[in-house]
């Protein structure tokens, strides 16, 4: 399934993409998506390698960018600037300036005192900034606490109750446009009720509204489909179709309004793995560890999050042995899995952690003066 041959003269770890299976997930999300008259943002914080961006800014879809860098980024892989949405808890003034230059489609806001900010720089610049409110609706996303962001406890968006004194915020200003809600309640969510319960709170939020006039064209949902981490081959393709489900059944649309997703993970989660070559096969005294070069440097989520990732040997065809698959770190956390069941393995051959396309290669880093991961794209 891997092309091996090709792996043996690129320089380890490195992340392997695979483009058919990429082109595949596009296909089918936009084909979904299409029948049912939604818009699609990739949410770029999932995977901000230039190749894979170019790739998806191809295929047509929106982009949902949190940070000026990650605009820059979209800017230059092709996506066009009327379909970025500008989310983040803490956007510097610099972002918020160089969003209203490049005219981008929507800045979700998540607070009064961020809305005063872009009202002020949207002054400076006799602009007007397109907002979208972002609503915290206190939903337990039921995913790891690291990733829910949906519950008032969390930083994220503003309580339904503060919503009034934002609305007189805005009628105030001549430089920013109502023009969307915005919702993301967490990411890694495979039980899709949840997403039901989200559609049922924007219901009655915008029941609440109609009787008072305020009606948006856009409703932004956010994000968080789940990808199958525990069996990558059966499932390499989120099923989109039920969840868009979810949303055409459950939310009322008013005439006009379009819907709006953030999908960042079930795009690329499942198109890439961390290709890593085993250093030494150690013997312990209770355990067999495979050290391999790759560590938590280049995919955090395991030590981050007790994340899950398939771990296989594509080089060996041996017996299944039991081992305990480690990185060189100077941390007991630098650990992709414990009592992996892995063919044989020996110093040299080539070990793949699945399911690493979204959050992995973007969350790298140098710690130890390490060199960021390598990839490759087929
Ligand atoms: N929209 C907003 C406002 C978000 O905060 C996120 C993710 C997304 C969309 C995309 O969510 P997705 O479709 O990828 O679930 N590093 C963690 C995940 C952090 C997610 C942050 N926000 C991990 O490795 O699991």
């Amino acid at each position: 399934m891997f092309p091996i041959s090709h792996f043996n003269i690129t320089k380890t770890p490195f992340y392997y993409y695979d483009k058919t299976l990429l082109s595949n997930t596009l296909a089918k999300l936009i084909r979904l998506a299409g029948e049912r008259n939604y818009h699609v943002h990739y949410a770029v914080k999932a995977n901000a390698n230039p190749e894979i961006l170019k790739l998806i800014a191809a295929s047509g879809i929106g982009v949902d960018c949190v940070s000026g860098g990650e605009i820059k980024a979209a800017l230059e892989a092709g996506f066009p600037a009327k379909k970025i949405v500008f989310a983040g808890v803490g956007k510097a003034d610099w972002e918020i300036e160089y969003a209203l230059e490049k005219k981008i489609f929507c800045f979700n806001v998540e607070s009064a005192e961020e809305l005063s900010v872009i009202e002020e720089l949207a002054k400076k610049k006799e602009n007007i900034a397109s907002i979208a409110l972002r609503i915290n609706p206190n939903i337990d996303a039921h995913t790891h606490e690291y990733i829910t962001t949906g519950l008032s406890e969390n930083k994220f968006g503003i309580p339904i109750e503060m919503l009034d004194s934002i609305f007189s915020q805005i009628q105030r200003s001549p430089h920013v446009q109502l023009v969307g809600f915005h919702f993301h309640i967490g990411s890694q969510i495979l039980n899709l009720e949840t997403f039901h319960v989200l559609c049922e709170r924007i219901n009655q939020l915008q029941d609440d509204l109609s009787k008072r006039n305020i009606q948006v064209k856009h409703i932004n949902v956010g994000g968080g489909l789940g990808v199958d981490y525990e069996n990558p081959d059966k499932n390499p393709i989120p099923d989109f179709g039920r969840y868009f489900d979810i949303f055409q059944h459950n939310l009322n649309l008013r005439g006009g309004q379009q819907l709006h997703f953030e999908l960042g993970r079930s795009i690329v989660c499942q198109c890439g793995s961390l290709i890593t070559r085993v250093l030494y096969v150690k013997k312990g005294i209770e355990k067999q560890f495979v050290i391999v070069d790759a560590g938590m440097t280049d995919l955090i989520r395991p030590a981050l999050y007790q994340a899950h990732h398939c771990i296989e040997n594509i080089t060996s065809d041996m017996e299944k042995c039991r081992y305990d698959v480690v990185g060189p770190i100077c941390e007991s956390s630098d650990c992709f899995g414990k009592d992996v069941m892995l063919n044989e393995t020996k110093r040299g051959d080539l070990i793949a952690i699945r399911s690493a396309g979204a959050y992995g290669e973007a969350m790298a880093s140098q710690y130890n003066c390490r060199t960021l991961p390598g990839y490759l794209i087929e």
